[in-house]
């Protein structure tokens, strides 16, 4: 009998935990049972899950006994408090927030990537950044062929980065400006309707935001190249669920178009649109509900002959979280690297 595993989902009654229910169900992941975690405040509603109905629960250290894996994604304090409580119960966590990213102990990981970092885990493995995730797609196959020496990257990021009731607050302030009202930010800290503002986290001393800095930090962890050049400028943009990225690559030498997009072509996770006729590139609405990231407009760098120009769409909630956590604990899986209880049990 195949083994099966106990899983929980913290933070199910967000806008990622949401597409993790789907993803556990759509690809048939082995389980022998779903809990639903999240606050004091969704305890006791219900939320559909292969024809039933699961009560969610509030998190708690009793919640974590005899569960497998759990998915983590309600946010880096939710993870700090809890994730060391699941992994002592005997858990392995994959946590979609960036409290253990950069942890030298937890790997982080992207499995068309580096998936054998997993085997190195104590317990936490780390989801990247969305951005991160979706520009190291693109990048990481083109890298293998020639390593990239710089990257500059800009970012037009959707609302469903800041969560569930952050893409509610867009359609309602896109609502209120039609009907001629004011779009009153709540969530967010400006209107993002009909608008867009620099990225709203943290900035440091050299005028970089936390977001820009998770890009450069985590695609250096996962390529494993300290060295890596990156200068990163996050724009959050009123478009509901998928990223959209700049990307500036620099090589050694120049980098032939044609072998660009013939890596891209064939590279897992990766789906190359473009009709240079009808003007026809990735868009979010393209990329929406999609498990591949799309790349187009590869050309060459006119600026520099061993630069290369492309322009990508991801689906934030899928590849750039919710999909990326459920490859790792396929991965986890498929390489005998997760306990089951229920087996252990029988
Ligand atoms: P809740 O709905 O009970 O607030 P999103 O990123 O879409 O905003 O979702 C965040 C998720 O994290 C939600 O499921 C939310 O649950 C959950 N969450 C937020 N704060 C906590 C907390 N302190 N403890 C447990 N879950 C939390």
């Amino acid at each position: 009998m195949p083994q099966t595993y106990r899983v929980a989902i913290l933070g199910a009654t967000g806008a990622v935990g949401t597409e993790l229910m789907e993803l556990l169900d759509r690809r048939d992941f082995p389980l022998n049972d779903l809990k639903l975690l999240a606050s004091e405040r969704s305890a006791g509603r219900t939320l559909p899950f292969k024809g039933k109905k699961l009560t969610v629960e509030a998190v708690s250290k009793a919640a974590f006994k005899d569960i497998d894996l759990v998915l983590a994604s309600a946010g880096g304090s939710t993870s700090k408090a809890w994730a060391r409580t699941a992994v002592e119960a005997g858990a392995v966590v994959i946590d979609n927030s960036s409290a253990f990213r950069m942890d030298p102990s937890v790997p982080l990981v992207v499995p068309e990537i580096n998936p054998d970092a997993i085997a190195t885990h104590n317990g936490i493995i780390a989801n990247p950044n969305c951005t991160t995730i979706l520009m190291g797609m693109a990048v990481w196959p083109l890298h293998q062929e020639r390593p990239v020496r710089r990257i500059v990257v800009s970012t037009y990021q959707s609302a469903s980065g800041a969560g569930a009731r952050a893409m509610e607050e867009l359609r309602v302030q896109a609502g209120a400006i039609l009907e001629g009202k004011e779009a009153i930010p709540d969530i967010l800290p400006h209107p993002l309707a009909f608008n867009l503002f620099p990225h709203n986290s943290p900035i440091d001393e050299a005028g970089y935001c936390q977001e820009e800095m998770k890009m450069v930090n985590e695609t250096r962890k996962i390529f494993g190249d300290p060295d890596l050049k990156i200068t990163a400028t996050c724009v959050r943009v009123p478009v509901l669920r998928a990223h959209s990225e700049a990307v500036n690559l620099e090589f050694d030498e120049p980098f032939p178009v044609d072998r660009a997009r013939e890596l891209l072509k064939s590279a897992p996770g990766v789906k190359v649109v473009e009709d240079w006729q009808k003007n026809y590139f990735p868009m979010p609405i393209d990329a929406t509900g999609k498990d591949d990231v799309l790349v187009g407009r590869i050309r060459r760098d006119l600026s520099n002959p061993q630069g290369l120009e492309l322009w990508l769409s991801g689906d934030q909630i899928r590849k750039g979280a919710a999909l990326n956590a459920v490859q790792i604990a396929e991965l986890l899986v498929t390489q005998k690297l997760l306990r089951s209880a229920a087996a252990m049990a029988s």
